[in-house]
């Protein structure tokens, strides 16, 4: 199983993001990461109102509190921490999570066997 490391764990401070690219069944993905209330969370970049990125490729996820993570396409309103999205077209779905290990001072993900 390759790994990917996406980032020193110290260079996801509180609400900042990180995108990475992985593949999933012979596809490529983008997923990011963040840090919410001290905590790291992940999850692929779709929103799950229509498969569009969140951002605009610019890794703009976090409204400007720093409190909720936006879809720039249609405002759709997901909470950090559970990927619920609370408000927009798409509440009560939630974003896809994604398996983050943190090691050696890092943040890798794993991608699955081809
Ligand atoms: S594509 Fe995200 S809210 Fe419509």
């Amino acid at each position: 199983m390759a790994r990917i490391r996406i980032a020193a764990t110290t260079e996801i401070a509180e609400g900042k993001t990180i995108t990475f690219s992985f593949t999933r069944d012979d596809r490529p993905q983008e997923g990011f990461v963040g840090r919410f209330k001290g905590k790291l969370f992940a999850y692929e970049n779709t929103c799950r109102h229509i498969p569009l990125t969140l951002d605009y490729g610019d890794n703009r996820f976090f409204d400007s509190k720093g409190e909720t993570l936006i879809c720039q396409t249609h405002g759709a309103v997901y909470e950090p921490d559970t990927g619920l999205c609370t408000r927009g077209p798409c509440a009560g779905a939630s974003l896809f999570a994604l398996e983050i290990i943190e090691e050696n001072g890092a943040v890798w993900f794993a991608e699955e066997p081809l």
